[in-house]
C-alpha cells in the first residue's frame, strides 16, 4: 500500500453489500452494468465461499444485503445463500429482472427469509420492453410483479430511464402504481458500462429530461398526501444537472460490491479502472479487502482529491463524484467528475449533450416515418445499439486490450442482435 493509500483513521465499516452471484443473465439490455468484459470473468463463488463472504461482511458490520447479477435467481443456492444471511442478521434484498422468479420458488425464499424484491422493468410498453432487453419479458415481468404482491414482499419497480422511455414517464407511473409497487426507482442512466457504449443512442436532450421530470413531480405531489402511498426516486441525471453525484457514498465509505468471481469492489464498475488491483475475497478476508487493500483506500476521504475538489465547499457532500466516470470522459480516474462546472473537462459532457439536441431535431425534421422499436431481427442496427451479450461482451474485451486507452477511443464494434 503507497502512502497515499493508507486508510484514513475514521474508515467506518461497510453498510451494504452488494452480492453478484452471477454474470450469467437472459436479457442483453444496452445499459447493462455489469462490465464490458463480464463473459471473460465467468468463474464464481461456490456456495461454501460466499457464505463465508458473507458470514465475514456481517461480522464487519454491514446490515444490508442485495443478492444481484446478472439474474441471481440463475444460481440453485440462492435459498440456501438467503437462508444463511438470514441467519447471520442481513435485511436481504433480492435484485431481479424476475425471469425464473414463479410462485413456487417466491415461497421457497419467503421461507428462507427473503425480506424484499427488486423488479426491473424496461418500460412501461411491451414493444420497448422487449427490444431495450432483447427478450419477450414483458408479460412474464408482469405475471412476476403479482407473484411478488401475492407472496406479501415489499416491492420496488426500477426502471432505468433513456432517449426511448423518458416519454413514457408517466405511463410508468401508473403501471407502478398499478402493479402495487411501494417504490419506484426512475434511474436516469449512468453512462459506463454498457450504457458508455451506447451513449450516443440513449442520451436524451436537456429538454426531454424537463419534461420527464415534471411530470414525475406531478405525479408525487399526486399521490403524496395518500396514506402507504408509493415512493418514487427520481435518481438525478447528473450530465444534465451539471452536480456530481456522491456516487456509492464516497468510495469505499458505504458499499462494498462482490463480484461473481469474488473480487471485492468499491462499485459495480470500478474493475475496468487500470492501474488498482482489487482485492480476491477467495484469497483474502473481508476485513483485509475493506481496510487494508490500496484500492480500497486509494479515493477515501479527501487525500486523494485535486485542487480543484479537496478546496470546494461540496466535497463532504459529492465525495467528489464518480471516479468510474472521470476515467471514461477524462482517462483519469482522479480527475475531478467531468459533470462538474469546474472540471476543465466539462465540454465534453456539453458536447454529447450538443449532439443528442441535435440528433433530436434531426429526427423531429426528418419527413421519413420514425419506425417503432420492437424486438426484431436487425432492429439493433437500425437503433445504433449494442446489446449485451457474450459475443459483444468478447468483442469489447479485445478492444479493451488495445494498449491505449483513451476515453475517445471506441472498439470496431458495428452494432449487433444478440
Ligand atoms: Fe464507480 Fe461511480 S460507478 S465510482
Amino acid at each position: 500500500m503507497t502512502a497515499s493509500a493508507m486508510a484514513p483513521a475514521t474508515v467506518k465499516p461497510p453498510f451494504w453489500l452488494l452480492a453478484e452471484l452471477t454474470y450469467r443473465c437472459p436479457l442483453h439490455c444496452v445499459f447493462c452494468s455489469n462490465p464490458v468484459d463480464y463473459a471473460r470473468h465467468d468463474q464464481e463463488l461456490d456456495t461454501a465461499t460466499w457464505k463465508r463472504v458473507l458470514a465475514e461482511a456481517r461480522a464487519l458490520g454491514a446490515v444490508q444485503l442485495g443478492f444481484s447479477g446478472g439474474e441471481p435467481l440463475l444460481r440453485d443456492d440462492l435459498e440456501e445463500l438467503v437462508e444463511h444471511a438470514r441467519g447471520l442478521g442481513f435485511y436481504t434484498n433480492l435484485i431481479t429482472s424476475g425471469v425464473g422468479l414463479t410462485a413456487a420458488r417466491a415461497q421457497a425464499l419467503k421461507r428462507a427469509g427473503l425480506d424484499h424484491i427488486q423488479l426491473s422493468f424496461q418500460d412501461s410498453s411491451r414493444e420497448l420492453n422487449d427490444f431495450i432487453s432483447s427478450t419477450r419479458t414483458f408479460d412474464l415481468k408482469s405475471r412476476v410483479a403479482a407473484i411478488i404482491k401475492d407472496a406479501g414482499y415489499p416491492m420496488v419497480l426500477n426502471c432505468v430511464m433513456h432517449r426511448f422511455n423518458l416519454p413514457h414517464v408517466g405511463r410508468i407511473v401508473d403501471m407502478a402504481e398499478r402493479m402495487g409497487a411501494d417504490f419506484l426507482e426512475l434511474a436516469n442512466t449512468q453512462y459506463y458500462g454498457w450504457a458508455w457504449h451506447n451513449r450516443a443512442a440513449l442520451m436524451p436532450t436537456v429538454d426531454e429530461l424537463r419534461d420527464a421530470e415534471a411530470i414525475v413531480m406531478a405525479h408525487r405531489e399526486r399521490i403524496a398526501s395518500a396514506a402507504g402511498a408509493m415512493k418514487i426516486l427520481w435518481v438525478s441525471p447528473d450530465y444534465a444537472d451539471a452536480k456530481p453525484k456522491p456516487c456509492m457514498a464516497g468510495w469505499g465509505s458505504v458499499f462494498l460490491v462482490v463480484a461473481p468471481d469474488g473480487l471485492a469492489l468499491p462499485c459495480h464498475s470500478a474493475r475496468m479502472l487500470p492501474g488498482l488491483a482489487f482485492p480476491d475475497l477467495r484469497e483474502t478476508s473481508v476485513r483485509s479487502a475493506w481496510f487494508d487493500s490500496d484500492a480500497f483506500n486509494r479515493y477515501r476521504g479527501t487525500g486523494w482529491m485535486n485542487d480543484t475538489c479537496g478546496t470546494c465547499d461540496e466535497r463532504d457532500r459529492d465525495h467528489g463524484g464518480c471516479r468510474c466516470q472521470a476515467f471514461l470522459v477524462t482517462g483519469d480516474a482522479a480527475a475531478t467528475d467531468p459533470v462538474c462546472r469546474k472540471s476543465e473537462h466539462r465540454g465534453r459532457i456539453d458536447a454529447m449533450l450538443d449532439a443528442a439536441a441535435l440528433a433530436a431535431a434531426q429526427r423531429a425534421d426528418s419527413a421519413a416515418a420514425v419506425a417503432p422499436l420492437r424486438f426484431v431481427p436487425g432492429a439493433a442496427k437500425s437503433a445504433g445499439l449494442i446489446f449485451r451479450g457474450d459475443a459483444t461482451s468478447l468483442a469489447l474485451s479485445v478492444a479493451a486490450d488495445l494498449p491505449t486507452r483513451s476515453s475517445t477511443r471506441e472498439p470496431d464494434l458495428s452494432p449487433t442482435s444478440p
